[in-house]
């Protein structure tokens, strides 16, 4: 069976810088809470109106297509990771395949949220590695900020997110090089410790106008943030050490991990307790927040351009979120 490969990614993110600051003008939060707590600088939330979800998937697939040196005609799968979808249904991987005018190809959409661009990415080395198909187009893309509490009420999620697109084609290996493997997981437990309830059918849109008064806030994201940081903290590395057991290495091996920007503390922590030097760990959490299925596309874009990422370097890429759910892939770098 031969091996998939990452050949090419891009990234694209909304011009409209938000600093901390900006948030502190209609709700009661600052830049040194947020520095402290989440090492987030600023982030990208898009002007209402002009992006999308799907748009923005689209510009970071135009990059990674023009990286990856082929055209969309050459893709013969989408993958699309998102936990925030233009429409409730269907899904944007079809808007994808109309929007970069493709054949009738198929269109997959994954909803694994902050471990969505993992599971994407697994689902297509499984594909390339069976035959089934030659080239994978993995995107995670995700706008937040419309749809978040931007009342003091809400400054615990809001702060944390930003808008943003990644994707990656995926494409058969040469040799023994590229994902060596992938490993998923999942927690359902905890499934409403970070979750959007309604509208959705356990909460349709409907009752939501019927029923809803200043205490139902089950249309905003909520997140148990202390309880979600605990078990990210024994996630993330369980995870991490996994994939390097499945394959024989140690944390010593690892050139670089491109952790889910989660938060820098989480990533801080990862690094100190597997015993990661500095440039073994690659943030961009300052720049961006917490951009969820697309933080891993975007961070490992960002590490390729400046030259982090080389020939025959073992990456690691390790996620957690809703769900719960955790994931790492292990990457034998070949491009
Ligand atoms: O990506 C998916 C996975 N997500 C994560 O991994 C996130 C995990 N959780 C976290 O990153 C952290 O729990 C947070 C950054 C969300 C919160 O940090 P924390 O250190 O756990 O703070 P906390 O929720 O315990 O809140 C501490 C205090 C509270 O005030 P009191 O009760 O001590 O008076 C909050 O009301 O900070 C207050 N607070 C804020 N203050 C200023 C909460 N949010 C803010 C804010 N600005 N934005």
């Amino acid at each position: 069976m031969r091996n998939s490969k990452i050949s090419g990614m891009g990234f694209y993110v909304p011009e409209n810088i938000v600093t901390n600051d900006d948030l502190s003008k209609f709700m009661d939060t600052n830049d040194e809470w947020i520095r402290e707590r989440t090492g987030i600088e600023e982030r990208r939330w898009v002007e209402p109106g002009k992006d999308t979800t799907s748009g923005m998937g689209v510009k970071a697939a135009k990059m990674a297509l023009k990286n990856a040196n082929i055209s969309a005609q050459d893709i013969d799968f989408i993958i699309f990771a998102t936990l925030s979808p233009d429409y409730y249904f269907p899904g944007p991987g079809v808007q994808v395949q109309e929007a970069l005018g493709m054949d009738t190809v198929g269109a997959l959409d994954v909803r694994n949220q902050c471990s969505g661009f993992v599971y994407a990415l697994s689902v297509a080395d499984q594909f390339v590695k069976t035959g089934m198909y030659d080239n994978i187009l993995v995107i995670g893309s995700e706008l937040h900020s419309g749809g978040l509490d931007k009342t003091t009420r809400g400054r615990g999620v809001t702060v944390i997110f930003g808008d943003g697109a990644g994707a990656a084609v995926v494409t058969a290996a040469k040799g023994e090089g590229g994902i060596l493997s992938t490993h998923l997981h999942s927690q359902g437990e905890h499934a409403k410790e970070l979750a959007l309830i309604g509208p959705a059918t356990n909460r349709w849109v409907n009752k939501i106008i019927e029923e809803a008064d200043e205490t139902d806030l089950s249309y905003f994201p909520y997140m148990n943030g202390n309880f979600v940081f605990k078990h990210a903290v024994t996630r993330f590395p369980e995870v991490i050490q996994e994939a390097l057991d499945k394959n024989g290495f140690s944390t010593a091996d690892i050139d670089l991990l491109v952790p889910h920007q989660a938060n820098l503390r989480i990533s801080q922590f990862i690094q100190r307790s597997m015993k990661l030097r500095d440039d073994q760990v690659y943030s961009n959490i300052m720049r961006y927040g917490n951009t969820t299925a697309a933080s891993i596309p975007i961070a490992l874009s960002e590490a390729i351009k400046e030259g982090k990422v080389k020939d025959g370097d073992l990456i690691c890429l390790a996620a957690f979120g809703s769900g719960f759910t955790w994931a790492s892939a292990l990457i034998r770098w070949e491009s």
